[in-house]
Order: C-alpha cells, then sequence, then structure tokens
C-alpha cells in the first residue's frame, strides 16, 4: 500500500518551470488570419453549455437534430444532446463525399520501410463502407465490443471508423501491450471480434503482432468469435480455422454499398483502457456527440487548422487517446489531410521525421515532449539539413513541457533552425483519456503563449486549482487540478464500474472532477501543470500505474515484495525504478534483474518494463505497513534520503544505501 495521498515531490525542472517569465504574443498576420478569434471566450462564458450545442450544430452534420443540450440530473453521469442521432464515420467521411470534398487527400500513409499510400477522403469512404459490410457478415452489431490490435496503418483507421459507422464499440490494445494485457481487455469488454495484422515495421525490422493474439485466446472462456488479420509484413503466421480471416478475403470481396445510419449521441463509441491508480485498468468509456463535438472544436481551434491548404501529422498511435481524437475522428470529421507514419523517428535516420515534414509540407505537427527532447539529444543538426518551411503550428501533449525543450521546438522547429522570422506558435495542450478533448491550451492567434504553460482553459471549459478543502487558489499558489462543469467530450463511465468511476475521480472534492494532476496558477491566472499527485507514472507521456507494475513483480515466485517509482528522467520524463526483496533462493540468482524485467514485460507490456529493478532487504514502511515512495524516489533519483522519522525501522534506509554500494 502506498501512501495516501502519496503527494509527488517534483524535480528541479519543474521548480524551474515557475521562474519562466517568457511570452510569445501572436503576429498580427497570425491573429488576423485566425480561426479562433478573441471573442471566443466571451461568447462561451455567455452562453454556457449553449455554446456547445452550437458547436455541435455547425461542425458535426446530424441525422436528427438533439432537443436537450445537457442533462446533468443523474450527476456525475451526463447527457449531452438527448434526442439527437449521429453517425460519427459519416461525419468523419461520407458527408465530405457529398459535399464535394472527396478528391481531397484525407489520409498520406508512409510506412517505415518507405511505402506509400494515399486515400482521398472518396476511397477512403468506401473502404470503410467495405470494413462495415465485412464486420457485419461476421455477425458483429450495434453494441458489440471489438479489440483492435494493430500497428499504425490506414487499416487501424478504417476499423476503427467501421465499427463506429455499424455502432460496435471499439476497443484499441497498444500494439506495446502483452498477450496477458490483450486478453484482460477482451475480457473486461467481452470482445466479439480481434482485428489484428501479421506484423509491423520497426527500426527496420519486421516485429509480430499476430503471435499475441493467438496466445491471448489460448485459454478458452474468451468470447471472440472472429479473428480479422491485415497482411502487412508478410512474416508467417498461426492458423486457426473457423477462426482466423484474411482482411482482404473478407473485407476486400465484401460490397462497397453502406448506408450510415444515426446513432443515439449517447451511444457507446469507443473504450479506451488507462491505468489508474490500483491494479487493475480502467475502461474508459466515450459516446458519440459530445466527443465529436468537443475533439472537432478544439482540432480546428487550438491548432488553426485550414482544412483546404493544412497538412496536419499527429505522431501519436491510435493506441493511445491522442490517436482516437487527433489521428481517427478529429481530422477527418474536421476534412483535413493527414498524415500517417508507421514508424520510428530514427529509421533508417534520425532526420526520418523531418524529412517526411518536407515531403509532404507538414503544416501542423502534433507530438510529445518526450519525442523532442529526444530530438534535441541527437542534435539541431540534424532538423537543420530538412526545410521545415511549411510548419506554422506546432502542439504539444502527453506531460508538461521544460522551457528548454518549448524554446528548441520553437526555433529548430517552428523556425525552421533560426531561418524564419516569425517561428511557428506552440500549443501546449492538456487533456487526458478521460477528458476526451483538449481541456486547457492556449489559442495560436489569441493568446500570448508562455514556454512550459498550457495557460487557459479552452473556451467553454470550467478549470480550476483548488487546495485540499477544494478551495480555489488565489494567482500564484499551487494545488490540485479541477474540473467544475461537465464537458461534452468527458469520459461516461468507467466500462462496468460506475462505482469506481464516482471514487475515482468524484469523491476527493464535492461537485468536480478530480483530474489526477498538480498545478500551479501564475500571476497572470495562466496555468501550469506540475505532474501527477497519485500513482500514476508518466513515462514517455505514456500513463503507467506503480500498483500495477508492483503485482506485475510480486506475481513471479522470486519476488517476496516490491514497490516501484517514477524517477525523475531528462528524456522519458519519467523512469520506472522497483525495488524488490527476493524470496530465499532467487538472492543467488544473478540473471534475476533480467528476468523479472521480462517478467514485467510480459505481464503488461514492453514499455512497462522497469529501467532498473534495484534488490534490497528491506522497503521502508510506515508502522502502519504503507510504503514511503517519496523515500525510495529520493534513492532513485540519487540523492539523500529525505525525512524518515516515520517509519518502522529506521535502519532500513542505511540498508538499502549499503546495498546500492554493493
Ligand atoms: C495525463 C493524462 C492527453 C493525451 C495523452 C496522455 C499528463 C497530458 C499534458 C500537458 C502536462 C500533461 C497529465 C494527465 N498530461 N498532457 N500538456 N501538460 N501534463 O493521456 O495517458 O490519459 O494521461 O498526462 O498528467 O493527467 P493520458
Amino acid at each position: 500500500m502506498s501512501e495516501q495521498p502519496p503527494v509527488k515531490t517534483h524535480g528541479d525542472a519543474l521548480e524551474n518551470l515557475l521562474h519562466e517569465h517568457r511570452a510569445f504574443p501572436p503576429s498580427a498576420d497570425f491573429a488576423a488570419n485566425a480561426v479562433a478569434k478573441p471573442s471566443l471566450y466571451e461568447e462561451a462564458a455567455a452562453e454556457g453549455p449553449e455554446f456547445w450545442a452550437r458547436q455541435a450544430r455547425s461542425l458535426l452534420t446530424w441525422e436528427e437534430d438533439f432537443t436537450e443540450t445537457l442533462d446533468w440530473s443523474d450527476a456525475p453521469f451526463a447527457k449531452w444532446f438527448g434526442g439527437g442521432k449521429i453517425n460519427a464515420a459519416y461525419n468523419a467521411l461520407d458527408r465530405h463525399v457529398e459535399e464535394g470534398r472527396g478528391d481531397r487527400v484525407a489520409i498520406h500513409f508512409e510506412g517505415e520501410p518507405g511505402d506509400t499510400r494515399t486515400y482521398t477522403y472518396a476511397q477512403l469512404t468506401e473502404k470503410v463502407k467495405k470494413a462495415a459490410n465485412a464486420f457485419e457478415s461476421l455477425g458483429v452489431a450495434k453494441g458489440d465490443r471489438v479489440a483492435v490490435y494493430l500497428p499504425m496503418i490506414p487499416e487501424a483507421v478504417i476499423t476503427m471508423l467501421a465499427c463506429a459507422r455499424i455502432g460496435a464499440v471499439h476497443s484499441v490494445v497498444f500494439g506495446g501491450f502483452s498477450a496477458d494485457a490483450l486478453r484482460s481487455r477482451i475480457d473486461d469488454a467481452e470482445a466479439k471480434l480481434v482485428v489484428t495484422a501479421d506484423g509491423s515495421y520497426r527500426r527496420g525490422k519486421p516485429t509480430a503482432l499476430k503471435p499475441a493474439v493467438d496466445e491471448s485466446l489460448v485459454k478458452d472462456g474468451h468470447t471472440v468469435t472472429s479473428v480479422v488479420v491485415v497482411k502487412r509484413n508478410g512474416e508467417p503466421v498461426q492458423w486457426t480455422e473457423g477462426r482466423d480471416l484474411w482482411w482482404d478475403d473478407v473485407v476486400g470481396t465484401a460490397s462497397a454499398e453502406h448506408t450510415a445510419v444515426g446513432h443515439e449521441s449517447e451511444h457507446p463509441l469507443f473504450i479506451l483502457y488507462t491505468s489508474g491508480t490500483t491494479g487493475k485498468p480502467k475502461g474508459i468509456l466515450h459516446t458519440t456527440g459530445g466527443y465529436l463535438a468537443q475533439t472537432a472544436f478544439t482540432h480546428l481551434n487550438t491548432f488553426d487548422l485550414k482544412p483546404e491548404t493544412d497538412v496536419y501529422w499527429c505522431t501519436a498511435d491510435i493506441g493511445w487517446v491522442t490517436g482516437h481524437s487527433y489521428v481517427t475522428y478529429a481530422p477527418l470529421v474536421n476534412g483535413a489531410t493527414q498524415l500517417i507514419y508507421e514508424g520510428t523517428p530514427d529509421t533508417p535516420h534520425q532526420g526520418r521525421w523531418w524529412e517526411l515534414v518536407e515531403k509532404y509540407k507538414v503544416s501542423i505537427l502534433y507530438t510529445a515532449p518526450t519525442a523532442i527532447r529526444t530530438c534535441m539529444k541527437w542534435g539541431r543538426d540534424i532538423p537543420g539539413k530538412f526545410n521545415l518551411d511549411s510548419i506554422r503550428v506546432l502542439g504539444s501533449v502527453g506531460e508538461p513541457i521544460n522551457p528548454e525543450a518549448w524554446m528548441w521546438y520553437r526555433t529548430v522547429i517552428g523556425g525552421n533552425g533560426g531561418k524564419k522570422d516569425v517561428p511557428a506558435p506552440i500549443v501546449d495542450t492538456w487533456w487526458q483519456t478521460e477528458t476526451g478533448a483538449h481541456m486547457i491550451a492556449p489559442m495560436p492567434g489569441v493568446t500570448a503563449t508562455k514556454p512550459g504553460s498550457a495557460q487557459v482553459a479552452v473556451p467553454g471549459i470550467s478549470i480550476d486549482v483548488v487546495d485540499e478543502m477544494g478551495e480555489s487558489v488565489p494567482n500564484g499558489s499551487g494545488g490540485f487540478l479541477v474540473i467544475k462543469e461537465p464537458w461534452p467530450a468527458m469520459l461516461r463511465g468507467i466500462w462496468g464500474d460506475p462505482e469506481r468511476f464516482k471514487q475515482t475521480y468524484w469523491s476527493r472534492f464535492d461537485n468536480m472532477y478530480f483530474a489526477g494532476d498538480g498545478a500551479k496558477k501564475d500571476e497572470d491566472g495562466d496555468i501550469w501543470l506540475l505532474g501527477r499527485v497519485d500513482d500514476v507514472m508518466n513515462v514517455s507521456g505514456h500513463r503507467l500505474s506503480t500498483t500495477e507494475i508492483e503485482s506485475a513483480l510480486v506475481s513471479h515466485p522470486s519476488v517476496a515484495e516490491a514497490a516501484v517509482v517514477g524517477a525523475s528522467d531528462e528524456t522519458t520524463g519519467e523512469a520506472v525504478v522497483a525495488f524488490v526483496i527476493l524470496r530465499g533462493s532467487a538472492k543467488d540468482d544473478d540473471d534475476i534483474v533480467t528476468t523479472l524485467r521480462n517478467h514485467v514485460g510480459k505481464e503488461i507490456g514492453p514499455i512497462a518494463k522497469p529501467r532498473h529493478i534495484l534488490v534490497v532487504p528491506e522497503l521502508p514502511k510506515t508502522r502502519s505497513g504503507k510504503i514511503m515512495r517519496r523515500l525510495l524516489k529520493d534513492v532513485a533519483e540519487g540523492r539523500e534520503a529525505g525525512d524518515s522519522s516515520t517509519l518502522a525501522d529506521n535502519t532500513v534506509m542505511t540498508q538499502i544505501a549499503e546495498s546500492m554500494r554493493k
């Protein structure tokens, strides 16, 4: 058990954030041509939820208009746009074709080996219709769940939209998760169909996905009746007759005629699992109308999207919420042209991303601070070899962006290596799997941006920073980030566990959503995010639970006890560091650390493998038996351990220090 609430101490980098005073106002030219005007904030404040009703009607095409904007009578379970009927796939596809935009490129795809495909809106619509027919022919009906375990290839987007079209609920599982993690997600959602691929390309090598699906379905008692397999890398696969089908056989031969019918505004669109403070991942549930309205609105306004001329590129994998909201849904709903890239930024060379920006004339780039810091490490000469002049807006997401990385991003990428007079504005977007869409973000033509701060609530969103008692803190003070009013893209609950939804987000403060983040208001009232205040770690912008990794470690027969902390890391934000107490004979096993790292990889996935595993004789605990992670974090970050006076046995820290020296 952990200390409750285990408030994290923030590293020096975050302390430095608070001494940052630079601000960059938009250029007159950018402001004059911007999609978002300052009046948006006033309109949103004056209109309340009706502001969102107006956005929902202007940005989306409804089969039946809604009759009620917001029903909050069963709080915290919100209903947005009640009485309305809408089809997400129709909004992302058909309507663009019907309205004469069928020849516009929807997706430029670039595979890691350099193979390319282009889909216009008309072509993508046809593909999705075929996939919708194929899935229906396999018995998938409205409300059924479909697990998606695919690499970053167009079929991932096609599959998600085909599900949305027929009202099936997709549950995308990141390809970096293990067979065990996939199975627990299949079981929790009771998925009928799994869509996967033979594999993918990563770092120049074919990697496999299908074997993990096979392994996950070995044990009986699952709900899967079909597995559809995209051929991506041609690696040999095992085949279960009667269950497995090649995509080309079932989708390729399906009819291209399919009429999209409207689903209720609150019809479930997808489930996406994310780590919480307990061992069991939460199935975050999102529904249709409100989610589409807020994702489309923010994509348009935060990124200043001009769909006719922009080329947008979000580097996130569809396995994460960013890939749902800002790859599959909002860009297509807004009729944008986007780039999808399958592989890693350093294959075959460290300039691959910038080569792609030059090749496709990317104008809006949305990525994560960890990627920016990695590119910083590789050096500015690498992007310097490419023409990045097309870039006009830069986005950041996933974790706080330190001012150094922000300035590098601005000058080297947004300023084309200093060759541009006016570098592109950076929008730092704070949001979560649970919020569905941007919640805090500057508007590029309105806000004077500050390096390291997400700054202001999106128009129509009510954000605050409160103290322990839930009282709003004054400017210049820090506390907990909360959301005070329901928002359209908010999660509608945790799949199958309404109590856990209330408990996790709505019990800490009365009538407020508790995000789990610490934040500070500066003297201007702008918001600076300070990282998680709970047992959730953020490694390279990916959310990992300390408890989940601890459970994985103690499930190994050699481990008696385990404690996991996130230690500050220059590149990845945080790194997973585990402290373990071994059982008897395991103490003599020289390979135990490797064994345990692989075990975590198998239980959860390679992304959860601890950077360091330290074998210790004891763990620091309070008299009531709670592990004092704070002290372990000090050790993991190479500091003198802090106040240990509440330890049951205060020799423990000395014992740990001694075992470190061995
Ligand atoms: C957590 C949510 C939102 C998509 C990617 C992550 C952290 C996210 C920022 C930001 C500071 C950020 C928070 C949040 N986070 N964006 N711009 N500045 N922190 O989604 O996996 O649901 O994680 O990521 O700690 O709670 P997620």
